[in-house]
């Protein structure tokens, strides 16, 4: 495959040396077009070395090649990393006063940009306007990864791990001999994709909760296999302590009421929402300012509950035309209805389009690696059933939303 890789001024202009060796070494051929500035962090000696190919970011250096034509005409898949807060806002501008921003005005295959900045810079209205314009024309924009930036800062503005952007990138350019749903399709490209995963705690008291047993696995499946099909996702993440990977953007929550809140917020701009996280139905109706503590000879507490709203058929409620709203339903069946038939009940109560039901007597416990589920549409139909890793169950889930948003369309 032909890649071109632009680097802008960062100090993260180092990991793009890394990238482009891994990809060099996966048998790919690469040319770096760097910025003007970016020769302040790493030299055009290294690119040229490194890829044994000219590196430039004249568009007037080789003038009868019309390179910037050129380039772009024979690219199988363009990477910007790191891309700066300046990269984003020329390319959303369509401007192009070098050879890396006339290239992504020439391109026509997929373009895969990594920013890093410091995260008052991508907090920036204005960044954010640019990346969601980019996004809106299909360019897949990761989402940075959050730790130590240059300095003492710390937030979200890092560059992901070169293999890490490699992997995000070579999986837009889906092979046609690929089988559908191993993560190598892009029919999520543009889209926004709002997952919940793990368990909600409601606090007792300043040490004790009420919680349960979920680990945020297939949430993280969800919102891995979405990234993967060209999403941008987030993952509101209740009490997860499983790693997430880069390119994810992550919310962190507590309680169903800060999930609740959050998912709100989010849902407006989204065009798929998954409610994969295990919210309990009740949490305490007071906390606790202080421990409760044993009296001697003294009655038990009694702990009085009250119900969390449900999150699920609020968006449902309240959403707009054209998104897709999913749930999860884990269901027992019994003397009154199937498993199935106590998912398709709950589809229609919650107003959910898709409702991935697994069946919980089935002895598949919380965090184990596989999962079975039937999903159902709202009419209660089975669009898709899958059985096997949580990876292969959220592509099968993802095939179906993609039905719909394709039908919606
Ligand atoms: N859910 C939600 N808000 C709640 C409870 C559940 O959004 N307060 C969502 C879950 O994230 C899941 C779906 O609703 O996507 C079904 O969850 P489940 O616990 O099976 O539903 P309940 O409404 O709690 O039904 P049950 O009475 O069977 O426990």
């Amino acid at each position: 495959m032909r890649i071109i890789l632009g680097v802008s001024a960062g100090i993260a202009a180092y990991k793009a040396a890394l990238l482009l060796r891994q990809l060099r070494e996966a048998g790919h051929a690469v040319r770096v077009v760097p910025t003007e500035s970016s020769y302040a962090f790493v030299g055009r000696a290294t690119w040229e070395a490194l890829s044994g190919e000219p590196a430039t970011h004249e568009v007037f250096d080789a003038v009868p090649d019309v390179a910037h034509v050129r380039l772009g005409q024979g690219a199988d898949l363009v990477i910007v990393a790191p891309a700066t807060a300046d990269v984003l806002a020329k390319a959303a501008a369509g401007r192009a006063d070098d050879l890396l921003t006339t290239t992504l005005l020439t391109v026509r295959c997929p373009v895969l940009v990594a920013p890093a900045m410091h995260t008052e810079m991508w907090l920036h209205p204005a960044t954010q306007a640019n990346v969601a314009t980019l996004r809106g024309r299909g360019v897949h924009v990761l989402e940075p990864a959050t730790g130590r930036l240059t300095g003492a800062d710390s937030g979200p503005g890092r560059l992901p791990e070169p293999h890490e952007i490699a992997a995000a990138a070579l999986a837009l350019v889906a092979g046609p001999a690929r089988p559908a749903g191993d993560g190598s399709r892009t029919d999520l490209a543009g889209r926004r994709v709002v997952v919940s995963a793990g368990g909600t705690l409601e606090p007792i008291d300043p040490v004790r909760f009420l919680g349960n047993r979920s680990t945020g696995r297939q949430g993280i499946a969800l919102a891995e296999a979405a990234a993967a099909r060209g999403a941008a996702v987030t993952l509101v993440a209740a009490n997860v302590q499983l790693e997430v990977p880069a390119g994810i953007e992550v919310v962190r929550v507590e309680t169903a009421a800060e999930l609740e809140t959050e998912m709100i917020a989010r849902a407006p701009e989204a065009d798929v929402v998954v409610m994969a996280a295990a919210v309990a139905d009740f949490r305490p109706a007071r906390t606790a300012a202080t421990k409760i503590k044993k009296t001697a000879g003294g009655a038990a507490p009694l702990i009085e509950l009250v119900e969390n709203p449900d999150i699920l058929a609020g968006l449902g409620a309240g959403r707009r035309p054209g998104q897709v709203i999913v749930g999860f339903a884990a269901e027992t069946g019994d003397e009154r209805a199937s498993v199935v038939e106590h998912g398709r009940a709950k589809a229609r109560r919650k107003g959910a389009d898709l409702m991935a039901i697994n069946d919980v007597s089935a002895g598949r416990g919380f965090g184990a690696p596989d999962n079975a589920v039937v999903v159902v549409d709202q009419g209660g139909d089975v669009v898709a059933e899958a059985t096997g890793s949580k990876r292969e169950v959220a592509d099968a889930l993802l095939d179906a939303v993609g039905g719909l948003l394709a039908a919606a369309r």
